[in-house]
């Protein structure tokens, strides 16, 4: 009985939390900033807010008998792309819609949280159902994540977060790469928490002996290649990561430019130099792996990120997180409770550590791997529509940033995006044979 009750109010405590976290990330935004879509690749705060609100209905149908939706025009404009619900609006025209408004949008959020807490007291709710919401609330998480890319590129400084810390400040660190033997290695989810249908099953992979960096590659490192005419010369590039280069006119890092002689970018903490020390941050899958070809090396596949993460060889067991199995906190990893806004500098969280002795593995901004999104073998689909029908052309990313809720990060996590995405908050580390 007290397992049931715990798991009740981790589910309950986990929902109120989630929404109760969405509300404060847009609490101190004006009307105005709710409504504006300022590029197709970014939805408006209006959108997350209602979507993650539909979500919870969609979940509400598969478990309960004959639901009927709050109303057609609302899942017409919330659904992002699920064809069982119909035909999604078009997402690079989010910003066009002024119905439903935002007034009428938070009273929806309000009426859902109340219908799903109503339903989440309930403890006669068998697994299928848990499970269900689960998902949602780790559904809303993902889109925390985004929202916060989306406010980034509307408002940049300008945005207001209700808790806002100071970046860790820390000595230098020499660069260096760190000798992981191969062998046979069991990849994928190990716990009894909620994950992700794409991180199972567990699955035994080999991997020959292998480098990979102690740090994610910083801006001083990145600043080197584009010095030395990495974005002017074909060589480094995959043939359709040279086009982009070529069309969008790409230089640097996006929110990267060059003032005076001098890069500066701008984000949360205004516009400013660039700090040599943070992680290069807003890279694309075809940067990151030009990087690596500039550099004489090449980009992990996601088994070795995993396996420098999480596993621990003097024990011979693999952990949820590179330091254990505890969850993260503001001392281990920068993740978005941390509220710094930013990416801290390499070496900031030496107690975040992997077993192997990799840096920031989690948090501070996602890493590309070279590994393309597919369902593991034995894969099983969770949701319909949610994860696998993305498993063609896109790249996988470990990790989470400083943008990622901690509850839904682990060291099995796996992020996908396209190869020149580049709007998130995403970086890399470079890995090589021996
Ligand atoms: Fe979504």
């Amino acid at each position: 009985m007290a397992t049931v009750s715990r798991q009740k109010s981790s589910l309950l405590g986990q929902f109120n939390e989630a929404r109760s976290r969405t509300l404060s990330l847009v609490q101190t935004l004006e009307k105005d900033d709710f409504i504006v879509q300022t590029a197709p690749f970014m939805s408006p705060p209006k959108w997350h807010l209602g979507h993650v609100s539909w979500l919870l209905e969609v979940v509400m149908s598969k478990a309960i008998k004959d639901y009927e939706f709050y109303s057609h025009e609302f899942s017409e404009y919330l659904n992002s792309y699920y064809h069982q619900f119909g035909e999604p609006h078009d997402k690079d025209k989010r910003g066009l819609a002024t119905r439903p408004t935002v007034d009428q949008v938070f009273e929806y959020f309000h009426m859902m949280t109340n219908k799903v807490d109503g339903i989440l007291q309930n403890e006669k709710l068998d697994e299928k159902t848990k499970q269900l919401f689960f998902m949602a609330i780790n559904h809303e998480c993902q889109h925390q994540e985004l929202l916060i890319y989306d406010l980034q590129h509307l408002l940049a400084d300008r945005y207001r977060p209700v808790i806002k810390n100071s970046m860790h400040r820390t000595p230098e660190q020499e660069s260096q790469a760190i000798k992981i033997n191969g062998g046979l290695y069991k990849m994928g989810y190990t716990g009894d928490e909620f994950c992700y249908d794409i991180e199972l099953p567990e699955h035994n992979v080999y991997l020959n002996d292998y480098k990979i960096d102690a740090y994610p590659i910083t801006n001083k490192q990145y600043m080197k290649f584009i010095d030395d005419g990495g974005y002017d010369d074909f060589k480094y590039w995959l043939s359709d990561g040279w086009d982009k280069v070529q069309n969008e006119k790409w230089k640097a890092p996006m929110y990267w430019e060059k003032i005076d002689g001098k890069w500066m970018t701008c984000d949360f903490l205004g516009k400013r130099k660039i700090n040599p020390s943070e992680p290069v941050c807003h890279v694309s899958y075809y940067e990151a792996d030009a990087y690596c070809k500039w550099a004489g090396k090449r980009l992990p596949t996601e088994a070795e990120w995993e396996k420098a993460a999480c596993w621990d060889d003097k024990n011979q067991k693999k952990t949820i997180f590179p330091w254990g199995d505890n969850p993260p906190d503001n001392t281990r990893a920068n993740l978005l409770e941390s509220y710094i806004w930013n990416c801290d500098e390499i070496g900031s969280y030496p107690n975040g550590k992997s077993h192997y002795g990799c840096h920031q593995m989690i948090g501070d901004v996602w890493e590309w791997t070279s590994s393309e999104f597919s369902g593991y073998p034995g894969f099983k689909t969770g949701f319909s529509e949610y994860n696998d029908k993305w498993f063609a052309n896109q790249k996988v990313l470990r990790g989470g940033s400083f943008a990622t809720p901690s509850i839904s990060i682990r060291g099995s996590y796996r992020n996908f995006f396209r190869l020149d995405e580049r709007w998130l908050f995403s970086g890399f580390r470079c890995a090589e044979y021996v």
